[in-house]
């Protein structure tokens, strides 16, 4: 990152945008060689600003007190060790999504750990062997800790990273909040179950109601989006401006402009996109959202200052170096078909429903429907509580497959596959542009996509809907490489 000017960064901490740093401390010091970055996490209870003015602060579940949680910034090829406190009254674990790490790692209850219990911790440590933008957040009660708070972002940076002026991460998250500021209860309503899941009524940048963000003409900004949300996708217009995507999910692409100017970010996808501040001194610009047909909102505006930082932006390259992931080989790819039904308007008939360790057993929609379980993939449902997941599938070790994908619901469901990222190949028989990698797939209704990976990381891998009361309603799977 080259830091602008030191004038610029006050205004911008000013303005309260800037997510809180953890100090790490590094015992060897030179960058990106292996050094070890160690920090401690602890969830718990906090009260935080979301909303501003007249609004009473809201009681939040939060890392270290904050929401979101501390920004961890650490280099391509550290180690990131990370202790991690429950503060909670309730066990937790804590995901490092999107990070290819050993699977005893990976922060899934009863599959790779214990939950970490109520006044307990557990050390999470592995290496970082992909730059990008990655989050982390629990996988224990997902749709209610991460629906009270419980995120934050990792950035992982390239060992030489591109020339910007300022370097940010903005996490977005939806929250449903009553009239005083409070966080609303009502977490597994079967409504938001068997619809769309938790959406809510109020948007935050950074954790809070933004109004402004205040920019230079001239200046380059680099944007680490990250939709934290439970439920909620963003369909993003930066008006008057043509902001380019570098990276999809953490994982590089061709630097290009979104086909219709919008930037789609669906719950738990991050965008990194290079923000050239090409309007004039003293502007001003809406960032609108516009994903729900008849909700478009303001998220917040765009201010530019009276000076201009330069007379235009910069001109260095924007595109990333690429990670070290396996090519798949598609000629010899296993073909594996996905079959996503449920919910509401869906007509699921009902599924398989593994129970606390033993068989599945087949129940029909209503009595699924009495254990909350609205969704199956391949006609399973796996609740939340499950203590023994049957894989989906096997996949051999070393050789490349292929997930065919097909959303036969009336909602959207992005797909989250863990310890792994995949290339998208084809979204309803059409090859998709870039055929960008990613770790986190959206499928509209009626939607069939086609990824492919080689499955070069061993052990069981969550496989799931990420809009976390699909999750919690049955569309959870897993699959094995070995
Ligand atoms: Cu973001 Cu299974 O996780
Ligand atoms: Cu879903």
């Amino acid at each position: 990152m080259n830091t602008g000017n030191a004038m610029h960064r006050r205004d911008f901490m000013a303005a309260g945008l800037a997510a809180a740093t953890v100090p790490l401390i590094a015992p060897a010091a030179q960058a990106g060689l292996g050094r070890v970055v160690n920090l401690s996490l602890t969830a718990g209870p906090s009260r935080v600003q979301l909303v501003g003015g007249k609004y009473p602060a809201t009681e939040v579940w939060a890392y270290n007190a904050s929401v979101p949680g501390p920004v961890i910034r650490a280099k391509q090829g550290d180690r990131l060790r990370v202790a991690v406190t429950n503060a909670l009254a309730e066990p937790t674990t804590v995901h490092f999504h999107g990070v290819r790490m050993p699977n005893a790692m990976d922060g899934v209850p009863f599959v790779t750990q214990k939950p970490i219990a109520p006044g307990g911790s557990f050390v999470y440590e592995f290496d970082l062997p992909d730059a990008g933008t990655f989050w982390y957040h629990p996988h224990f009660n997902g749709g209610e800790q991460i629906g009270r708070g419980l995120a934050g972002v990792l950035v992982v940076e390239e060992r030489e990273p591109i020339e910007v002026d300022r370097d940010l991460v903005w996490a977005l998250d939806d929250w449903r909040l009553d009239k005083n500021a409070a966080i609303a209860g009502d977490f597994r309503q079967m409504h938001d179950l068997a619809h769309g899941g938790r959406l809510g009524n109020t948007v935050t940048v950074n954790g809070r109601v933004r109004e402004e963000f205040r920019v230079r003409a001239g200046e380059r900004i680099r944007l680490r989006l990250v939709n934290t949300a439970n439920a909620r996708a963003f369909a993003l217009r930066f008006e008057g401006h043509a902001p380019r995507i570098i990276a999809l999910d953490g994982q590089p692409v061709a630097p290009h402009t979104p086909a219709d100017g919008t930037v789609v970010i669906a719950p738990a996808q991050r965008v990194d996109l290079i923000l050239d501040m090409t309007g004039k001194p003293g502007a001003r610009a809406g960032l609108g959202d516009s994903y729900y047909r008849g909700q478009a909102h303001r998220i917040l505006a765009l201010v530019y200052d009276d000076k201009p930082l330069r007379p235009r932006p910069l001109d260095a390259p924007v595109a990333l170096p690429a990670n070290p992931l396996p090519e798949p080989d598609l000629a010899k790819a296993v073909r594996h078909e996905i079959l996503l039904e449920g919910g509401a308007m869906g007509g699921m008939r009902g599924a398989k429903v593994a129970g606390a360790g033993g068989k599945p057993e087949y129940l029909g929609m209503r009595d699924m429907v009495t254990r909350g379980l609205f969704w199956s993939i391949n006609g399973v449902a796996v609740p939340e509580t499950a203590r023994a997941i049957t894989p989906l599938a096997t996949l051999k070790r070393g050789a490349s497959h292929i997930l065919a994908m097909e959303n036969r619901t009336a909602w959207d469901h992005p797909m989250h596959l863990h310890g792994h990222s995949f290339r998208v190949l084809t979204r309803n028989g059409k090859p998709v542009p870039h055929r960008p990698w990613r770790d986190t797939v959206l499928l509209r209704p009626e939607d069939k996509v086609e990824v492919a990976f080689v499955a070069d990381n061993p052990g069981d891998w969550m496989f799931h809907c990420h809009i976390t009361e699909h999750m919690a309603a049955g569309m959870m799977a897993s699959v094995k490489v070995a």
